[in-house]
């Protein structure tokens, strides 16, 4: 049997307390990486993984995430009389035409795994994939991490969660596992602990924020109660599900950059500039100039 994955959920109501004040109007999601929101990397991740059905679960101040999917009459027009073809274009293709987006109401900030919770009534009863828009994963020329997931799913059945190494101090910050038989691509997870301290984690593979789920984890998500910061954990779900279903680590091909971090929105945007045609040039002699004054004021 080949397991499709059609549905793909942005959990996207969390308050984005470490880019404050930036977020205290403008969404996480929507801080541009260059010239697009963090949120149309991970929705063009979605799409091209062969996902038609995009949810978002969003609260009542991140109106901005479901205005950047709707259709924008009066610029439109404007542009299209300016004769601005490309730039239309832009505007226009956010998501492509078979591609619908569906819109869902975290009420209260309750955890990743209330969120994803909160999309239940949408996904129903089949495998879903979960992204989370702060985790960019650039994969130049290749298949998408989400992509590369969804196959490794479609050949073998289960779920998959994306992992990473981190280094030994850094598991304080991230979900960890514990997996058999690793191939340095794929294992089976034996158990999941939410932010380990160092001495306590069982690895040091991380869990990053791209996952494909079977609608089970749901039953498991009602049953969870808040773990780790008070919160529904997502984790702490998985960790049940993998007691009586396949969960898979899987070490996908890429960069990851955590931009719910600053230090990983400045390396992303480093990164996106100096690939961008148009860019890199100039956006590499700005960076040049930058290190040689700060060296020449250190004299
Ligand atoms: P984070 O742990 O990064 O939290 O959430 P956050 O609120 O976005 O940011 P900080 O840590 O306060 O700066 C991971 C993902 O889970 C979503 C977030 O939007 C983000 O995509 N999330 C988190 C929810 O949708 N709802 C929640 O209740 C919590």
């Amino acid at each position: 049997m080949t397991v499709r994955v059609r549905k793909a959920v942005f959990p996207v109501a969390g308050l984005g307390t470490r880019f404050l004040p930036a977020t205290k109007v403008v969404a996480k999601e929507m801080l541009p990486i260059v010239d697009r929101p963090l949120i149309q990397y991970a929705v063009d991740e979605a799409v091209e993984a062969g996902c038609d059905t995009l949810i978002f679960v969003t609260n009542r101040y991140k109106h901005a995430v479901a205005d950047y999917f709707d259709k924008a009459y009066e610029l439109e027009h404007k542009l299209e009389t300016a004769g601005k073809g490309e730039l239309l274009e832009l505007v226009r293709n956010v998501v492509p035409a078979h591609v619908r987006t569906i819109f869902v109401t975290q009420p209260e900030a309750l955890g990743l795994g209330h969120a994803v919770l909160c999309a239940q009534p949408v996904v129903g009863d089949e495998p879903f994939a979960v992204i989370l828009p702060d985790d960019l994963i650039w994969n130049r020329n290749g298949r998408g991490a989400l992509g590369q997931m969804v196959d490794h799913v479609a050949a073998h059945g289960g779920s998959a969660i994306a992992v990473e190494n981190v280094s030994a101090d850094k598991t304080g910050s991230y979900g960890i596992v514990d997996v058999e038989q690793f191939d340095h691509q794929v294992g089976r997870i034996r158990s999941i602990v939410e932010k380990p301290r160092p001495e306590e984690a069982p690895s040091t593979l991380a869990v990053v924020g791209r996952y494909v789920l079977e609608a089970q984890i749901f039953e498991h998500l009602h049953n969870t109660r808040p773990g780790a910061g008070g919160e529904i954990q997502l984790t702490d779900a998985i960790a049940r599900l993998l007691q009586d279903s396949p969960v898979n680590a899987y070490k996908f091909s890429g960069t990851r950059f955590d931009c719910g971090s600053h230090l990983g929105f400045v390396e992303a945007t480093i990164r996106f500039a100096l690939d961008n045609e148009k860019l890199s040039d100039s956006a590499a002699a700005a960076m040049q100039k930058a290190l040689d004054e700060l060296a020449a004021s250190a004299h």
